[in-house]
């Protein structure tokens, strides 16, 4: 099909779904943090980018929106901006209108979303929804953007409960479930639901935010529009949700896709225990199990031990090898016996025979470890 009548198919099916809906849904996914905690794995793509369940962590995401009938997308791009342009192109692949905006000093999250505010088509009261780039969820967005009608509001957030909220933003709700704080990554909580990173933002709450200078929406947007008296509703929803910001938290998402128990409509394959990629070959004799991604061309050799794990393309685990809970980068070479144990190995790295790494270990891009040299164990 030519762009030309793909243009017109897209348009087609944009004004049929706002003729049905009564309003547009532009989406904006922000995706221009550095992912500085997933190191060295972001220092060759960015966090969204990453291979989770065999596609880049924000094909799930897109997935989801497409699922809940957005029509047009922007990434809020900054940090590797033209890897995303690079991969997703105009969306069509995806029957989504992509675009891209691109800071070239990050603005924050606030500053990233206000940035779109040209390129967003609904009219002033139509809905906007905002994605983190790194969230995993099942939530019901169609629920979210009811609340959100029903109640007129300024801003709706989706929220979940989590047992330690300190690493989130903490937002406290009343019974009518509007919001009634919103405290960024405090020590001291005050519940346990959190910010669980979707939003609804009425369109021209977006074209009200200050413009041109960095922004934080959690420190600066919410407790704003609370101390303005807007109406700021809190949609609660317990489905499955994880933050991917951490190299455990990556891993378990991957896994949690691959095994059926993270909902995504972009995996590709049947879901079980583990996911082999195209041309990867695995020896008869090796076990490849929790979940694990083996990426396309990559290698298991003869009884190696594959669990709960992201192998990247191309990577090589030799015979007899044990990884677990781990990534393996892109190309990287784990060489026979080598254990591995909540680690991370950079792209292109080679772990010589028999080194023994355990928990938090991360190995930069192309580090070179001699046969035998390492054993980061926990009993010595
Ligand atoms: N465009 C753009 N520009 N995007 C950015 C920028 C920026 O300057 N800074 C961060 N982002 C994007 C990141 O790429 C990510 O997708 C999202 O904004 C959130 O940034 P994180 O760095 O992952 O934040 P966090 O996980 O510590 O906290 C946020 O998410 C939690 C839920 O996962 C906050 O929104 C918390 O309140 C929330 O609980
Ligand atoms: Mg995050």
């Amino acid at each position: 099909m030519d762009s030309e009548s793909t243009c017109s198919k897209l348009s087609t099916v944009r004004t049929a779904r706002r003729k049905g809906r009564g309003f547009f849904i532009d989406a904006i996914v922000l995706v221009g943090g550095k992912g500085t905690r997933l190191r060295p794995l972001t220092l060759t793509a960015p966090k969204p980018m990453l291979p989770t369940a065999g596609v880049p962590f924000l094909m799930h995401q897109l997935a989801q929106a497409r699922a809940a009938g957005v029509d047009h997308v922007v990434l809020a791009t900054s940090y590797r901006a033209e890897t995303f342009e690079a991969y997703f192109g105009d969306g069509s692949i995806l029957g989504l209108e992509l675009e891209y905006a691109t800071e070239s000093q990050p603005m924050g999250t606030g500053g990233g979303i206000r940035n779109v505010a040209g390129q967003l088509r609904g009219g002033p009261a139509d809905p906007v929804l905002i994605f983190n780039g790194d969230v995993l969820s099942g939530h019901d967005i169609a629920a979210q953007l009811e609340l959100h009608a029903k109640n007129d509001a300024a801003v709706t957030l989706y929220l979940t409960k989590v047992d330690d909220p300190r690493a989130f933003g903490c937002v406290p709700i009343d019974a009518a479930s509007h919001v009634t704080g919103f405290l960024e990554k405090t020590p001291d909580p005050i519940t346990n639901l959190i910010n669980a990173g979707c939003y609804v933002f009425r369109r021209e709450v977006i074209d009200a935010m200050p413009a041109g200078r960095p922004l934080s929406v959690e420190r600066e947007t919410f407790p704003q529009l609370l101390r303005d008296g807007a109406t700021v509703m809190g949609y609660v929803d317990s489905a499955y949700w994880l933050d991917l910001g951490t190299p455990q938290a990556f891993i378990q998402g991957s896994c949690d896709l691959v095994r059926g128990i993270a909902p995504s409509p972009a995996v590709p394959g049947p879901t079980g225990e583990a996911l082999v990629l195209a041309g990867a070959q695995v020896a008869a004799s090796a076990t490849v199990v929790g979940g694990t991604c083996i990426g396309a061309r990559a290698t298991v050799g003869d009884g190696a031990v594959v669990d709960g794990s992201v192998v990247f393309d191309k990577a090589v685990i030799e015979a007899g090898a044990h990884v677990r809970d781990s990534v393996i980068g892109k190309g990287a070479h784990i060489g026979e016996g080598v254990v591995l144990q909540g680690v991370v190995i950079g792209d292109g790295a080679h772990i010589g025979a028999g080194n023994e790494l355990l928990e938090g270990v991360r190995v930069w891009p192309h580090a070179i470890l001699a046969p035998g040299s390492v054993r980061f164990s926990s009993d010595e």
